[in-house]
């Protein structure tokens, strides 16, 4: 029997829609959905895609059928010649005893001890910064926010004999990053031993990254007494600390692709949402003065300290909101289709791919009034309640939500708040920035801002030793 199919882009014999993906994949998910309605067909080359445009399938993917999916070949491929079967790219049995392992690493309470980190180190930023000087906000946050994930992670100042630990291990992950986003663009990604130019790159990254891991974790083993490490207050001690119920711990080949997992989840993301709501700031100077006067009147002059964050409220919506129009996830990785799954009015057919976009989620107007205008107002806790769930995803949703939404979030509205606080970033172009959609939604050539000394500023705050709380 046929298959009764959604309507969808009609595409060409050979290569089905690829081209008109490629040329924008946001918006040609966006304007498919916009055009052909909530569940969307088409082919990406021999690809059999289901693109879902309503939050009720969402669930039904995510949550109530979750157990008929698993992530996309092509995502494991990719993602997985480097991250190995970390959380990301492992799935079933096998994902559940990892995130139960991992979750408490990211307990809110051990995540609260970071804020005094991510203040920190944006500090040390900042001191760098002149008044007047036009700075990259993007390789300036993607700094920012790889210093912070090195200290929580892995407590990288504190490693010895390793050189620039945190330096390696960004360069092998910029390295695997950027063949990563080739393969995407290409479709498919050749086996690792084909001796590529793209794959030498990969290959010699992930040997860095596995020989500064190696150290890491024997370091850590050494530290043992009656078998257990000592917890230095960073996410590897409790990753290394954590039993499962039948008594067993991670091992180190599994530490290290939880590690590479976190590491490589953790920083470009938070990292383009805050150049995003930076360039949106620069264009609103409306709304970055209703910041200034909320960071004004809850600190007068002080760093913000975790205890601000409830009474900035006002900051907060900008990040959401900012995350709304520039989602750095702006595609969940695609979903396999184990089996026939009734979703909505349709079947998707077992070895079907599914697609879920937070981009697109963010911009229907049946979900947010005036979709492309940038509103923070529009984030108050009335709309948030009555907003469908998965009409706003930044963070995806289900079993397989992210893992660092709140430590994303604490270090998001942290350093939004001590650089603002001190900093307005004005745009040093007038040409429009265009996105890329690779693995994040990055900003094509970087964004060139300068940076205006606020007259009210803080004078430069001493440097606090960087240590846990
Ligand atoms: C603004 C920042 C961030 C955004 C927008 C973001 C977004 C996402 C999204 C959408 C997913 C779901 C992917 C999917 O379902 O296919 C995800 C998963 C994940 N994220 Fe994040 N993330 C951010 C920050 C972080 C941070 C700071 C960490 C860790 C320190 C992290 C670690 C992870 C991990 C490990 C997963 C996989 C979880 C699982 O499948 O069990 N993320 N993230």
């Amino acid at each position: 029997m046929a298959i009764k199919r959604p309507s969808g882009p009609q595409g060409n014999f050979l290569l089905g829609s690829i081209n008109q993906f490629s040329q924008d994949e946001p918006k040609f998910l966006l304007e498919s959905v916009k055009q052909f309605g909530d569940l969307v067909y088409f082919r990406l080359a021999h690809v059999h895609t289901y693109l879902l445009g309503h939050p009720d399938l969402i669930r039904e993917v995510l949550v109530t059928q979750s157990n008929k999916f698993e992530k996309a070949p092509l995502d494991k491929q990719i993602l997985g010649k480097f991250l190995g079967n970390g959380l990301l790219t492992s799935d079933g049995q096998f994902h559940r005893r990892q995130r139960r392992l991992a979750q408490p690493a990211f307990h809110s309470k051990r995540i609260q001890n970071y804020a005094e980190v991510m203040v920190d180190y944006t500090n040390q930023i900042m001191a760098e910064w002149q008044d007047d000087a036009i700075v990259d906000v993007t390789q300036e946050m993607m700094h920012l926010t790889m210093l912070i994930v090195s200290k929580t992670l892995f407590d990288a100042d504190a490693i010895t004999g390793t050189g620039d630990t945190a330096a390696t291990i960004s360069s092998a992950m910029h390295d695997f990053q950027a063949v990563s986003n080739r393969d995407y663009q290409r479709g498919f990604s050749l086996p690792s031993w084909i001796p590529t130019a793209d794959n030498r790159l990969r290959n010699r990254a992930a040997k860095e990254f596995n020989q500064v891991m190696e150290q890491i974790i024997a370091e850590r083993r050494q530290t043992a007494v009656n078998g257990q490490v000592a917890d230095t207050g960073d996410l590897l001690s409790m990753l290394m600390l954590s039993v499962d119920e039948d008594g067993t711990f991670m091992d180190d080949r599994q530490l290290r692709d939880e590690v590479a997992t976190l590491f490589a989840a953790g920083h470009e993301t938070t990292s383009n949402a805050l150049s995003w709501t930076w360039y949106l700031l620069a264009q609103h100077p409306e709304i970055e003065a209703k910041l200034h006067e909320e960071l004004d009147t809850v600190l007068d002059g002080r760093q913000p300290t975790l205890a601000d964050l409830p009474n900035l409220p006002y900051s907060l919506q900008i990040i959401k909101e900012s995350m709304r129009l520039y989602p750095p996830a702006w595609i969940l990785n695609g979903r396999l289709a184990l089996e026939d799954a009734e979703i909505g009015d349709y079947t998707i057919p077992k070895g079907s791919t599914v697609f879920v976009s937070p981009y697109v989620m963010h911009h229907l107007p049946q979900y947010f009034d005036k979709p492309e205008t940038f509103m923070p107002e529009r984030f108050t806790p009335e709309f948030e309640k009555a907003l469908p769930k998965f009409a706003y995803m930044p963070f995806g949703g289900g079993a397989r939500v992210c893992i660092g939404n709140a430590f994303a979030m604490m270090e998001a509205h942290l350093i939004l708040a001590a650089i603002a606080q001190r900093f307005s970033l004005e745009l040093a172009t007038d040409k429009p920035v265009q996105y890329k959609a690779q693995i994040t939604l990055t900003p094509v050539d970087g964004i060139q801002m300068r940076l205006v000394e606020r007259e009210t500023a803080v004078a430069t705050p001493p440097q606090s030793e960087i240590a846990y709380a």
